[in-house]
């Protein structure tokens, strides 16, 4: 396996390039399976989890191929409606599949994931939702054998506004007949990026944005004729900019809407740093020291619960007491203890953070546990005296294409090592070796 190496300490300066979202292509990629035919998709991020997704599909008699700078899905057939434990164990998103393959085979048999280390993230709102529009369900061997006769448009209020709940059934209405709305939806730019993708099969939606999304169903769905575009990676936006913070550097981040990025880029003004919005980038200066800030996550346009780990590395060499309160999922501070590790002052109990700044944190050998965790570590160790090593960073490359080459083209010293070796120097001459 490999593992992360980071010499700390030096302002990152110059351009990042965001790649498009994982979690609006993932459910995009799902949707082809909607219309039958050959898709297009262009900004689809290069990431364990696409080739999860697109190898998914592929089992399910949909192949895909990269030509011509767009990705290409052909859904023409759907040969088997079933989303296996192997997959789903691996990504959770998976069960993405339920919506389009009901809405469109009539059945779908899909593994239930099981809680993973930021919560128990259970899927009873995907379930509701869905019987309401006349699925039936049944539990057994670990599967949800779902059965879909006809589907009828129908009023759901969701108990959260829950992301992938708000896709799946939104992906079942869209081929439902009659209308449904949607009460209580998310209204993640994520959510309204897959809205936009639906709309240029054919599907009829109003409401993305707001928290009622309305579906008139249609009979068919088909291919669009251009190309779609997934919107860029606001998350991946917001954590080079922590990484610029956190250096006391001077880096503009590109290929993402500021928009979406407004309650990150607040609270990095909260920190003590200069933003910059231009139209599709944003530049993060900080050249005076780090301020403790208060942070409390929220469905969007709240502070988004992907951003807080990062923020949480910030916060731990920040001048003074940050308070951080994580509402989305019940045990997402696993970095916390990592962190300690470095030097950091961290205590958390239940749902809120409180972290002391510290002058200085050291580097030390620190385990990812999650995706955003993981970029946590990997921004501490930039900030930090000495080497970093991050293990088990499969997780980093579930949602950050190209981490490493990006944070080196700003003048990172890091380097992918081979987790086997452990010699200081040998470490060094792999971080010379890349440089
Ligand atoms: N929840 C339920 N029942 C449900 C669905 C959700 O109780 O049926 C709870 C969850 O347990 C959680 C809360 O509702 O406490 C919100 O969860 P949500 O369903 O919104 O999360 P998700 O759809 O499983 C997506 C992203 C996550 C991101 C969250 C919150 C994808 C593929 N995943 O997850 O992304 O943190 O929304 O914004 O879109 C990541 O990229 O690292 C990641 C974890």
């Amino acid at each position: 396996m490999e593992k992360i190496v980071i010499d700390g300490g030096r302002p990152l300066r110059g351009t990042i390039h965001c790649d498009g979202a994982k979690n609006a292509a993932l459910p995009i990629l799902i949707a082809t399976l909607l219309a039958p035919g050959e898709h297009r998709l262009t900004n689809v991020p290069e990431l364990a989890d696409t080739s999860s997704t697109l190898s998914l599909l592929g089992r399910m008699g949909c192949p895909s191929l990269v030509h011509d700078d767009a990705l290409r899905v052909d859904a023409t057939r759907i040969a088997f409606c079933e989303a296996p434990y192997d997959v789903v164990r691996k990504m959770r998103a998976s069960v993405l599949v339920l919506g389009p393959l009901l809405a469109r085979c009539g059945e779908a048999k899909v593994s239930l994931p099981g809680g993973c280390a930021i919560g128990t993230r259970p899927i009873d709102q995907h379930l509701k939702g869905l019987e309401a529009l006349g699925c039936r369900f049944e539990l057994s061997g670990g599967y949800i054998h779902g059965i879909a006769p006809a589907l009828k448009g129908a009023e759901i209020h969701l108990d959260m506004p829950t992301v992938t709940g708000t896709e799946n059934i939104l992906m079942a209405a869209v081929l439902a007949s009659g209308t449904t709305r949607i009460h209580n939806a998310a209204r993640e730019p994520e959510v309204t990026d897959l809205v936009r993708f639906l709309r240029t099969l054919g599907a009829k939606i109003e409401g993305d944005g707001t928290s009622t999304l309305t579906i008139e169903g249609v009979s068919r769905l088909t291919p669009a004729s251009r190309p779609y575009s997934v919107v860029g990676d606001r998350i991946e936006a917001g954590t080079y900019l922590c990484a610029a913070a956190i250096t006391g550097g001077d880096v503009e981040v590109t290929g993402c809407d500021p928009a979406l990025l407004e309650s990150t880029v607040a609270k990095l003004r909260e920190a003590g740093c200069t933003l910059t919005v231009g139209e599709q980038s944003v530049r993060l200066q900080r050249d005076t020291p780090l301020q403790a800030f208060n942070a409390r996550t929220e469905p969007y346009p709240g502070l988004a619960t992907d951003m807080q780990a990062q923020l949480m590395s910030l916060a731990c060499l920040a001048r003074g007491t940050s308070r951080i309160e994580e509402t989305i999922f019940e045990n997402r501070f696993m970095h916390a203890a990592e962190l300690t590790r470095m030097g950091a002052d961290v205590q958390h109990t239940g749902r809120i953070a409180t972290v002391v700044g510290v002058p200085t944190l050291q580097g030390a050998a620190v385990m990812a546990s999650d995706l955003r965790a993981s970029a946590a570590l990997v921004l501490a160790g930039l900030a930090s005296e000495g080497l970093t090593e991050v293990l088990r960073i499969y997780h980093l490359d579930r949602g950050y294409h190209d981490l490493v080459g990006k944070l080196r083209g700003v003048g990172a010293r890091i380097a992918r090592t081979s987790d086997a070796i452990t010699d200081r120097s040998e470490l060094s001459a792999a971080l010379d070796a890349a440089a």
